[in-house]
């Protein structure tokens, strides 16, 4: 049973926080690099852990990640000018360079020292596979950049989308967490989306056996979450799902089709962003599933033109199809599996109550995710850093496999679960 104050730590990532000091050890995905394409850009609003932030590329190309607010009196840089290797506030003139420092005070005078005494909050933020990385906690503690696969394949070997989802970070990722909803709420999903048309052996083995078993086993930094299905002669079709502290999630592979996954990343405790990749790390991605992505099937979503909202999405009901619910075309009415996700997850309210909920062994993976996030936090108020840190621990990969009955399969899917460069998937 989870208790409200569980619940509370578990889910706040405010400045101050168990959870927030523990999301602000990792490079945290900000923004898609193309939301900062060329120096002088418009300078974009970024909330990250509740802290309202500016991120902009000045003059020379660098990359800034400052307070929202001019320290003068207040002012939100979003209305900045950027301009000669600066963030002007509009208002009065201030400029601020990428770090946060005040380079000029129009009003005062050099000598005076004043604008040197002015420095926003500023963090820094790097880009790496199409993703700006922001880190936002102690400079002392700054981890080596990340190393998750499809941040370090060629640009045109994975497809990322990002998407507003308006719930705690929590119970997004607990869905990725959770692979025995695929059976049904995705169930439409399996037998049309274009993106599983050519996989059809493995979509036969999730649709013939809803009886999935789970075994879930810790991993360097975080969770191997095996399904196990029945295949031929006795055999085990598993589907392997890697969690990787504190917001990463692998999707097993389908077919030859690139594989996905998620990071769940906390704007503030009732909002996060559910950032969706693609990669393949063999090869680059085929015409016809970037088209296909780029219209919102597989795990990726159709956005309202400029920005990151859905357009199916909880001012429309989803455009739920209450026919389609009833001739099981769709398997819940609404259309798209990462719509269905997030219409259900978002139906939980901002923060799922946890007090309320019954548990069930397929639960397995979110109860021991749970308890690794909780005690990670704990450790780190003793100085111990958590997992999933190194980047070691991010190249990692999901995998899909038919095994003997008898394997282990953590260690009969070592190696597929490493990811190495130039080395296909292990997939069906
Ligand atoms: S409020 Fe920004 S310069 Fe005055
Ligand atoms: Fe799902």
């Amino acid at each position: 049973m989870t208790t409200p104050e569980q619940n509370e730590y578990l889910t706040r990532t405010g400045p101050g926080t168990a959870m927030g000091n523990l999301f602000r050890c990792y490079w945290l995905p900000a923004l898609m690099a193309e939301e900062l394409a060329e120096p002088d850009c418009a300078p974009v609003r970024v909330k990250l852990l509740s802290e309202p932030l500016i991120a902009f590329r000045d003059s020379d190309g660098r990359l800034g990640l400052i307070d929202e607010f001019c320290a003068h009196r207040g002012v939100s840089l979003w209305f900045g000018r950027n301009e000669e290797s600066g963030l002007r506030c509009p208002y009065h003139g201030w400029k601020y360079d990428v770090t946060g420092q005040c380079v000029e005070v129009p009003s005062e005078s050099v000598e005076s020292g004043f604008c040197a005494k002015m420095k926003l909050k500023s963090y820094p933020l790097v880009e790496r596979g199409g993703i700006l990385w922001a880190y936002m906690g102690p400079p002392e503690t700054q981890p080596a950049l990340p190393e998750f696969e499809v941040a370090m394949v060629g640009p045109r070997q994975r497809f990322l989308s990002k998407r507003l989802q308006q719930n705690n970070y929590l119970q997004a990722m607990e869905g990725g967490i959770d692979s025995s909803h695929v059976s049904f709420l995705h169930r439409g999903a399996l037998k049309t989306d274009p993106l599983l048309k050519n996989a059809q052996r493995s979509v036969q083995y999730n649709l013939q056996d809803f009886q999935v078993k789970f075994e879930v086993v810790e991993s360097d930094g975080g969770l191997l979450i095996g399904a196990r299905r029945n295949a031929e002669n006795g055999h085990h079709y598993w589907r392997i799902t890697q969690w990787v502290m504190p917001y990463f999630t692998a999707i097993p592979p389908r077919g030859d089709y690139s594989v996905g996954g998620h990071f769940w990343v906390p704007i503030d405790d009732e909002s996060c962003w559910t950032w969706s990749y693609n990669y393949h790390p063999t090869h680059d991605i085929g015409e016809d599933e970037i088209k296909a992505m780029k219209a919102g099937h597989g795990i990726h979503v159709e956005l309202i033109p400029g920005t990151f909202i859905p357009v199916k999405n909880v001012d429309n009901d989803y455009l739920m199809d209450r026919s389609a619910q009833k001739s099981g075309a769709s398997f819940s009415g609404i259309d798209g599996v990462a719509i269905q996700d997030s219409s259900l997850q978002e139906s939980m309210g901002p923060i799922q109550d946890r007090t309320r909920e019954n548990l069930v062994s397929t639960d397995n993976g979110i109860i021991l995710a749970r308890k690794r996030l909780r005690k990670a936090a704990q450790s780190l108020q003793q100085g111990i850093l958590p997992p999933g840190v190194q980047p070691a621990s991010q190249s990692v990969r999901s995998a899909a496999l038919v095994l003997p009955p008898d394997a282990v399969f953590k260690e009969a899917a070592k190696e597929a679960l490493i990811a190495r460069p130039g080395v296909p998937l292990t997939t069906i």
